[in-house]
C-alpha cells in the first residue's frame, strides 16, 4: 500500500452543499487527470432475498436529482433492480486516491432518454446491443458474431432501433461519500446524508 500524501485536507467548508455538484467536481479532476475510464463505477445490487452482486457500469450523467447508466433491461442487473430498487455504486480513482461512495435506489430512466442516448452511440455499439442478450448463457462466441453480422446486414444502410431491451437506469443517492487518501493512513471521509429536503455532512472515523 502507498502512502497516500497527493491530497491537501478535505474539510466540510471545501465542499459544495449538494453532493452531486462535488461529484461532478471530481469527476472532472479525475476526467483531467487522464485515466483511462474516469466515469467507471462499481454498481452493487442485491436480489430479493438480499444476495449482493456487483459490476462496472459506466456514469452517463446526471438527470433529475440523480446519476445516469444505461445497460440491458433483460440482464442480471435488471432483473436484480426489479426485485430491489436499492443500489450503491463506488468510483475509484487511483491517480487521485479518492472514492466515492453512493447509496440510493434505482428507477428506469423514460424512454425517450434512452432513445436519445443511444441514437449518439457508435453504430458497432449499437449492434451489439441490439445483438447481446446480456448475462445468458451462449453456446460459443462464434454464434455471438453470427447474430452480429445478421443484424450488421439486416439494418445495412438504415439506423438501427433501439432495443426493446434496453435503455437506462437513474440513481437517486440518499448518501455519498467522498473518501480522500491522507498520510497514516488517517483518511479524510466525508459523508452527506440526506435528511428530508437538507444534506448533512458528517466527518467519519478512516
Ligand atoms: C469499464 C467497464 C465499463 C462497463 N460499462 C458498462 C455499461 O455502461 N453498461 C453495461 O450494461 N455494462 C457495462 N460493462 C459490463 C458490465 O460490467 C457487466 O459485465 C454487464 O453489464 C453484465 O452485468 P449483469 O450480468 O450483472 O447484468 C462495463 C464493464 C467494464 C469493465
Amino acid at each position: 500500500m502507498p502512502q497516500y500524501t497527493k491530497n491537501p485536507p478535505l474539510r466540510k467548508a471545501d465542499l459544495a452543499a449538494d453532493p452531486l455538484v462535488q461529484l461532478e467536481r471530481w469527476l472532472t479532476d479525475a476526467q483531467n487527470a487522464g485515466m483511462i475510464e474516469p466515469t467507471a463505477m462499481t454498481l452493487a445490487t442485491a436480489d430479493r432475498a438480499g444476495r449482493p452482486s456487483a459490476r462496472v457500469v459506466l456514469f452517463k450523467g446526471f438527470h433529475d436529482g440523480g446519476l445516469t447508466f444505461y445497460t440491458s433491461h433483460a440482464g442480471r442487473k435488471a432483473r436484480e433492480l426489479a426485485e430491489n430498487p436499492h443500489v450503491a455504486l463506488v468510483f475509484w480513482w487511483d491517480r487521485l486516491e479518492r472514492q466515492v461512495r453512493i447509496e440510493g435506489l434505482a428507477e428506469r430512466l423514460p424512454r425517450e432518454l434512452a432513445q436519445q442516448y443511444f441514437a449518439r452511440r457508435p453504430r458497432e455499439s449499437q449492434l451489439g446491443a441490439l445483438t447481446s442478450r446480456q448475462s445468458e448463457v451462449v453456446a460459443s462466441r462464434e454464434e455471438l458474431d453470427r447474430r452480429y453480422e445478421e443484424n450488421a446486414a439486416r439494418y445495412a444502410g438504415r439506423d438501427v432501433p433501439l432495443p426493446e431491451h434496453w435503455g437506462g437506469y437513474l440513481v437517486r443517492p440518499h448518501t455519498v461519500e467522498f473518501w480522500q487518501g491522507r498520510a497514516g493512513r488517517l483518511h479524510d471521509r466525508l459523508r452527506y446524508r440526506r435528511e428530508n429536503t437538507l444534506w448533512l455532512i458528517e466527518r467519519l472515523e478512516p
